[in-house]
């Protein structure tokens, strides 16, 4: 097990992402629940990770399903009490997994009691948590968008003012400038660590430090002077892990973000290469995967960020599709495709994420519109075919790219409900789940559970995945992503076939005697076979 009170643990572990919402329901409701995750943490161990970041769990109106905190102190009493939590904190680190909790600091729910006295009036002393612009009501401060659809700014008619919200209105966002707020916000966070939560994920903190009137709302003036205060005040014991979600990061900020002198987080999520597969800086225009540029992104972030900073490994959360769907084939090589993928990330440098249900390879949904809960894509659907777009090619932009193709219930068995629920799930169960479920996976020796659990063994057992230097093969070659990772003794080749058809590819003569770590398919052939993966390892 992993001493995790020193600085640093976490360079050597993998993380599971829940979504409580559609992980285990255990009252029948529809909606996953906090003794839900409970009874599943055998099942974790199994799989061999050390940690669960827990998406929002606090109270909320649930607009943006949890992302809209309306108490920070308390849990929703959908998913439970803070006795449940504290159980789920007890028997998660008796198996030596550690709870992330995910803290959302930019904004809150305009239910949470400082915006509520925030519109009690001007000299409210909670008015400027918030962030004001007055106004006649017919003409926004600016011509800002939120994130999902709409203007940025709504107005409040008793106030004579405009707030500013980055995401929807019931989200309005909070006012760093002022020193109470960022006092408060620690308290809530040191409210969690007393309880015993060993890190944080800190949603869009590149967003923070905004400045309206500038129109800056990623990367502001401010941004890493904050992170460095929430850091000394707030993140004190050593061996908390923090990781950001910075849509907005570049290695150099990165470099910053994750500083190893611990002055700021540990790591962030960056998102480079999820943007690659699309025409716009918009993820509905999708487009074919370019693998050169993928694998020089890749390339990039491992050689620059390096030992400066810290990567983070993932590909899937709750806010993208599944990759398998995305990257893969779900259809003939759904379970060769998905295994080539954790290839492919598991041998890189940097702490790997799994979102639950990628370790079964569960793919995307296709529902009609109607089926949706998710508020992006029905603003999505409401703007775009406003402004012409056919709803047609909406609804293919929905089933590519929509944040419930992520948010389907976890798939437990073949059987009603997948074993989510016994009653009526939140949003639709995936129809495949008959034959992509846990049950099927852990009485399949081949199966990509076992895959991701021999993945998890080999990063524990080889340091050069921890702390090899990267060197990129083939880079011009738009089928296969190859790689190999060096220390001064110890040599690890990566090769993964990103096609449905058989390529040929020399593996380098160093590797002729080197001993198979893994591999997708029982036997090597001269040719690579149709998603082919495999890691050769030897040691001089
Ligand atoms: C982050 C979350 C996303 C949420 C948004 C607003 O991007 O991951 O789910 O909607 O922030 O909080
Ligand atoms: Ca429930």
């Amino acid at each position: 097990m992993l001493d995790k009170t020193k600085r640093g643990w976490w360079q050597s572990a993998v993380f599971y992402q829940i979504y409580p919402k559609s992980f285990q329901d255990t009252n029948g409701d529809g909606i996953g629940d906090l003794k839900g995750i409970i009874s599943r943490l055998d099942y974790l161990q199994k799989l061999g990770i050390d940690g669960i970041w827990l998406s929002p769990v606090c109270q909320s109106p649930q607009v943006d399903n949890g992302y809209d905190v309306s108490d920070y102190c308390a849990i929703d009493p959908m998913f439970g009490n803070m006795e449940d939590m504290e159980t789920l904190i007890v028997e998660a680190k008796k198996r030596g997994i550690s709870i992330i909790m995910d803290l959302v600091l930019n904004h809150c729910s305009d239910q949470h009691i400082w915006f509520k006295e925030a519109l009690k009036g001007k000299d409210n002393p909670y008015h400027d948590y918030f962030i004001w612009r007055d106004g006649d009501g017919a003409t926004p401060p600016n011509d800002m968008g939120s994130v999902f659809g709409g203007p940025a700014w709504t107005y409040v008619p008793q106030l004579g003012q405009w707030y500013f919200h980055q995401f929807v209105p019931q989200q309005p966002d909070l006012n760093w400038d002022n020193p109470k707020v960022r006092r408060g916000l620690y308290d809530f966070i040191r409210f969690w660590v007393d309880k015993g939560v060993e890190g944080f994920r800190l949603d869009v903190i590149d967003q923070i430090a905004k400045d309206p009137d500038q129109k800056i709302t990623a990367n502001g003036p401010r941004l890493h002077e904050f992170l460095r205060e929430l850091s000394k005040e707030a993140f004190i014991e050593e061996g908390l892990v923090t990781v950001g979600e910075a849509w907005g990061a570049n290695v150099e900020r990165a470099k910053l973000y994750s500083n190893p002198d611990g002055s700021e987080l540990s790591m962030v999520f960056q998102f480079e290469h999820m943007c690659l597969d699309q025409t716009t800086w918009q993820k509905w225009d999708f487009a074919p995967l370019p693998l050169v540029k993928l694998k020089d992104c890749y390339r990039r972030w491992q050689q620059e960020l390096g030992s400066e900073g810290w990567n983070s490994l993932f590909m899937n959360n709750h806010d993208l599709p599944r990759i398998v769907s995305r990257w893969g084939d779900d259809q003939k090589y759904r379970v060769e495709s998905a295994k080539m993928l954790a290839t492919m990330l598991h041998g890189m440098q940097g702490t790997p994420y799994i979102y639950q249900g990628e370790e079964l390879g569960m793919t995307n949904i296709k529902l009609p519109l109607e089926e949706y809960v998710d508020v992006e894509i029905h603003n999505l659907f409401r703007d775009r075919t406003t402004e012409g777009h056919s709803p047609e090619s909406v609804m293919e932009s929905i089933w590519k790219r929509g944040r419930d193709n992520a948010r389907t219930p976890m798939q437990w068995t073949a059987g009603e409900n997948a074993g989510f629920t016994t009653g009526k799930s939140w949003l639709k169960v995936n129809p495949n789940h008959t034959t992509i479920n846990a049950e099927a996976a852990l009485a399949e020796p081949d199966s990509v559970f076992y895959y991701y659990q021999k993945l998890i063994q080999i990063r524990k057992e080889y340091d050069v995945i921890r702390s090899g230097s990267f060197t990129l093969l083939c880079p011009e070659d738009e089928k296969i992503f190859a790689y190999t990772r060096d220390t001064d003794k110890a040599h690890l080749l990566v090769v993964c076939n990103f096609s449905g058809e058989e390529q040929s590819f020399e593996i380098p003569a160093a590797y002729a005697n080197a001993k198979r770590l893994i591999a997708n398919y029982p036997d090597s052939t001269d040719q690579l076979q149709p998603y082919e993966a495999m890691m050769l390892y030897y040691e001089d």
